[in-house]
């Protein structure tokens, strides 16, 4: 049986497909640059309440689309649901960022889940079947979840770290350890994005934020080997299923990800030239990316010249406009408007 081809642009520009103008749509989108989301976010109590509330977590993830018509929603979560559903504390502290109670030794790995109480998550899925059905026709749903060796960092160093030291020593001194960690997370991750699609979501992203802080030797063990097995584990349950992978801080080590050949899109961080990357890639591998966040927040010329470097680099392949990064939550929304209407005005 032949698939139906989807009247999605996003869809359609991870099966391969060159669309123009590019669809958009932003990693972050869901945040405190916008006025209605600090609004719900105050009334929810703490963030990991709102990301357990259905209705409201339904709610923020529309918000960017309601505004701006983003061409994908993406879930309203965080990657620590993970390690929070396997038994770790975890807290997000005002202005801080995410605190866990770090897992340093194996007994520690121990007192974990061995493998994902999915009910846990229920929340997550239950959130995604409510945007689904409120989305617009064209809009895809996107669901995500960290990469092992991002998780897993926050869950040896209990917080964000500027250079994921606590886990490359860990990684070092105790691979054994460290690789059992990293499978956990790999068999985790599987469950939990293939529970994400029967929940609604059509494609997901993978965000290895920390891939920068690996040496090349650990590259391969810690980080293409998992997130290949977490793609073709959710590819082996669910055909259908696009995946999306986020390497920041890419560099050679993209270079792995696009031979290992497993993923339909990689997402290009703000620091790759797409005038020197892209004509290396293959032509029907997907791409998405990559305007510096911050130059978003500056706006005028640096934006605009930034925009207008990605289309140019990007006409004619199949590429989904974003960020390289998170939007900032100090982001004027005129520059999120002016970016967007220059997008899909484009020549
Ligand atoms: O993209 C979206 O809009 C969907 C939601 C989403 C959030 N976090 C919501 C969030 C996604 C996809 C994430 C991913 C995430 N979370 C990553 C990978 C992407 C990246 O940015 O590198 C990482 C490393 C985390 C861990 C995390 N969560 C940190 C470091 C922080 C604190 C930093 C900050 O921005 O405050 C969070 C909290 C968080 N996750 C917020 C949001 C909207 C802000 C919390 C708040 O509203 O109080």
């Amino acid at each position: 049986m032949n698939a139906v081809p989807s009247s999605k642009p996003v869809l359609r520009v991870l099966s391969g497909e060159p669309i123009w103008p590019l669809p958009i749509w932003l990693m972050r989108q869901a945040g405190r640059y916008l006025p209605e989301y600090r609004q719900v976010r105050a009334a929810a109590g703490s963030f990991l309440d709102l990301c357990y509330n259905p209705t409201l977590a339904a709610e923020v993830t529309l918000q960017p689309i309601r505004r701006f018509g983003f061409d994908a929603a993406i879930l309203f979560s965080d990657i620590l649901v993970i390690p929070h559903a396997l038994g770790q504390d975890v807290t997000f502290a005002e202005g801080e960022g995410p605190r866990l109670d770090p897992v340093a030794s194996r007994a520690d790995l121990h007192r974990l889940a061995e493998t994902l109480p999915l009910e846990r998550l229920a929340p997550v899925f239950e959130t995604l079947e409510r945007v689904r059905g409120r989305l617009p026709a064209e809009t895809t749903l996107l669901g995500f979840c960290g990469a092992p060796w991002t998780v897993a960092s926050y869950m040896i160093a209990g917080k964000g770290t500027p250079d994921q030291a606590p886990a490359r020593i860990l990684a070092y001194r105790d691979p054994g350890f460290m690789l059992s960690l990293i499978d956990r997370l790999t068999e985790a991750s599987i469950a939990y994005l293939t529970a994400q699609i029967d929940a609604g979501a059509e494609a997901v992203q993978i965000f290895e934020s920390f891939g920068a802080a690996l040496p090349p030797a650990l590259f391969g063990p810690l980080s293409v080997d998992p997130i290949r097995a977490i793609v073709r584990g959710l590819k082996g349950a669910r055909p259908r299923a696009k995946a999306i992978v986020f390497v920041r801080g890419g560099g050679a080590n993209l270079a792995r990800v696009v031979e290992a050949g497993f993923a339909d899109a990689v997402a290009l961080d703000w620091s790759l030239d797409l005038d020197i990357v892209l004509p290396e890639l293959p032509e029907e591998l997907a791409t998405q990316g990559n305007l510096d966040p911050v130059a978003l927040i500056a706006g005028g010329d640096p934006l605009r010249h930034g925009i207008d470097a990605v289309l140019r680099a990007a006409k004619g392949r199949a590429h989904v406009f974003n960020l390289g990064h998170g939007i900032l939550p100090e982001t004027p929304i005129a520059h999120v408007e002016e970016m967007i209407a220059r997008v899909r005005g484009a020549a």
